[in-house]
């Protein structure tokens, strides 16, 4: 049976409060920091940002020199936002509405990026059309960077990040498949919030070996503080890190 996604129609709806969950700290303290490391020097580098959403991170890597990047998200609305803000300052990206699981081959890119991308596979056939997607558009020795909801967090069913603006509250039993709802509140008293499904690690190990990706690993996310950031507050938040970083590579 062919994959059918569920995300778009999730995202068409709350595009304009999961851009605003950019700006929560841990985005700017943790998450990108790690992307950036895992991505490293991407001057001169191309790039496919799948699940690009309103492109935050394909900009992010414009502006580090990367080129040509394109981006491609299920999600007409967050294109549409990614299309506004290329328009307001262009940086010479493309975006395309795109669902990850049957791209085919649109390149062949030094990067993959895959930012929350495989977190929505709801099971290891739709992670390994994700993955199949990535192998398609690398070049031989080309990589893939993400970041991801992190399936080896310690946390128990009621993860609280309430400090960190957040709940994440994964379905029991904690199976393949089982849903991971994250719940944003919002200053007007109200929240939004989106699910991801959880798979095994090793799902994940065997899901990219079969797809002919080589060196699959999760990446602990670390933190990168400023000046007026808790230290304590942050050392928690990467002890029992709700996302993870995860590279792997096509052989040269
Ligand atoms: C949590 S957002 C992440 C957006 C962006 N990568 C970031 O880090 O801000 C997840 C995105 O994945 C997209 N998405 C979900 N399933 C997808 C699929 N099968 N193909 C392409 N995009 C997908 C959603 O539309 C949404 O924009």
């Amino acid at each position: 049976m062919p994959y059918r996604p569920t995300a778009h129609a999730e995202y068409d709806d709350i595009a304009a409060e999961y851009a605003a969950s950019k700006q929560l700290p841990f985005r700017w303290i943790v998450e990108a920091p790690t992307l950036f490391q895992l991505a490293d020097d991407v001057r001169g580098k191309s790039v496919l940002d799948l699940a690009c959403g309103e492109g935050i991170y394909a900009r992010k890597l414009a502006r580090r020199g990367a080129g040509p990047v394109l981006g491609i998200d299920l999600s007409a609305a967050m294109v549409e936002r990614a299309r506004a803000s290329e328009r307001e300052q262009p940086l010479g990206i493309a975006y395309r509405v795109g669902d990850a699981a049957d791209l085919g081959t649109v390149g062949a890119f030094d990067l993959v990026l895959a930012s929350y991308l495989f977190n929505y596979a709801q099971d290891a056939r739709q992670l390994l059309a994700f993955a199949r997607t990535v192998a398609a558009n690398l070049k031989p020795g080309g990589r893939l960077v993400g970041i991801n909801d992190n399936p080896r967090t310690a946390l128990g069913r009621f993860g609280s990040y309430a400090a960190y603006g957040f709940s994440r509250e994964v379905e029991r039993p904690q199976r393949d498949g089982a849903r991971i709802r994250y719940t944003f509140p919002l200053p007007d008293g109200s929240s939004f919030g989106f699910d991801n499904f959880w798979l095994a690690p090793a799902t994940y190990q065997s899901v990219f070996a079969e797809a002919g990706l080589a060196d699959f690993r999760f990446v602990d996310c670390t933190a990168k503080l400023g000046e007026d950031d808790d230290p304590v507050l942050w050392a928690a938040f990467v002890h029992d890190c709700p996302i993870t970083g995860l590279v792997a590579r096509r052989p040269g």
